[in-house]
């Protein structure tokens, strides 16, 4: 009987489940197939004894629903580069790739289907060249993969940011305030302006366009006279002033990537001390913007893409990646996938037109 492996690794992203579903449902239309799933990403393969459980038609009924990933999830096991904590407390990364490919050998999986984004994809290209057979499927709330014109999850996020920029819209009209939102999205903008188009932000700031301080001052004062007036602001996490640095926490131990979050604190602060007047709230959405059901285009895409993957399997197309294209599920090579991010261009026609509905970005 064929075997195939599925996991979801990185961080969670509203459809993961929906994609477990269009699989395992695709893979019952074929005779023999049995399909698995690693439980925490590769975890599953490297614990002893392994953590992997049957796929079964109960397992994933009606999970395209639920958020997060029935198979569980972790940023902190990449193959390549697997923390291991030191007697004296500290991290270090060593390179587990081999293990792992002796161990999906030896445990006997015709293909491997791993969906994540750029790092998890960057790890099944290294797993392709060392004679895994395995297919990536793209996740991420941030939409910076540039070999799909869309990642599910992302318009849920913006769908739960424009939610909640709506409920901040009626109570900084209510008491003159000046609300500012950060919005997860990590380097790439991409939610942030989604969400302030759709709710009619006055600013919003990216990663992509450096703001200068003192216009998006200028712009919060054109909305105020005699302390009347409000303002609402988008800020994605990774966006900085002109020759300034993005506002970083602390990582998580373990932990390849360095972690942003904290930006409206830092923006808020900013204002005031260049002698903004209006009082200032800062909400930052975090994982809230992650979390719960996907919206019913990211159960579409999702699906979509589960039963594109499993059907790769059965032509063997190894080595390559499932992608939405020109509004068509196509695939890419894992090569062409992880090659470089999709950020918002500037010059784009999306940012002329939230400049041509007035929004500001600070430059
Ligand atoms: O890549 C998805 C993402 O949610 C980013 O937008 C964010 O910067 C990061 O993951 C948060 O990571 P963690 O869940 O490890 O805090």
């Amino acid at each position: 009987m064929p075997k195939l492996l599925v996991l979801t690794g990185g961080g969670d992203c509203p459809g993961l489940n929906a994609v477990i579903r269009g699989i395992v449902k695709r893979s019952q239309k074929e005779k023999d197939w049995e399909v698995y799933g690693s439980i925490e990403a590769f975890n599953g393969v490297f614990r002893e004894p392994n953590e992997l459980v049957k796929l079964t038609r109960r397992r994933i009924a009606g999970i395209h629903v639920k958020g997060g990933t029935i198979l569980k999830t972790t940023n902190k096991s990449n193959p390549i580069k697997y923390p291991v904590e030191m007697p004296d407390g500290t991290i270090k990364f060593e390179d587990r790739s081999d293990e792992l490919v002796t161990k999906l050998k030896r445990l006997g999986f015709d293909a491997v289907i791993n969906i994540g984004g750029d790092g998890s994809q960057k790890i099944s290209k290294t797993l392709f060249d060392k004679g895994i057979p395995i297919i990536g499927v793209p996740k991420t709330i941030d939409n910076d993969l540039s070999a799909t014109d869309m990642t599910f999850g992302f318009q849920t996020a913006v769908q739960i940011a424009t939610d909640s920029f709506d409920k901040l819209v009626t109570t900084a009209e209510s008491h003159h305030r000046v609300m500012i939102m950060e919005v997860m999205g990590r380097d790439a903008g991409w939610i942030a302006l989604y969400a302030a188009i759709a709710g009619g932000a006055e600013i919003c700031l990216i990663p992509e366009i450096p703001y200068d301080l003192n216009k998006v001052l200028k712009r919060i004062e054109s909305r105020y006279k005699n302390g009347r007036g409000f303002v609402n602001i988008v800020v994605a996490e990774g966006a900085k002033p002109k020759d300034g640095a993005a506002t970083f926490s602390k990582a998580a131990k373990g932990s390849e990537h360095v972690k942003l979050g904290g930006v409206a604190f830092t923006l808020s602060h900013q204002l005031r001390e260049a002698g903004c007047k209006a009082e200032i709230r800062e909400t930052v959405l975090g994982h809230i913007i992650r979390g719960g059901t996907p919206i019913a285009f990211d159960r579409v895409l999702a699906s979509l893409f589960g039963v594109k993957a499993f059907e790769m399997v059965l032509d063997k197309e190894f080595g390559k990646m499932v992608s939405f294209k020109n509004n068509d599920i196509t695939t890419v090579s894992l090569e062409e996938a992880t090659r470089k991010y999709n950020f918002v261009d500037p010059d784009s026609n999306l940012v002329k037109a939230a400049r041509g509905l007035g929004i500001s970005f600070g430059a």
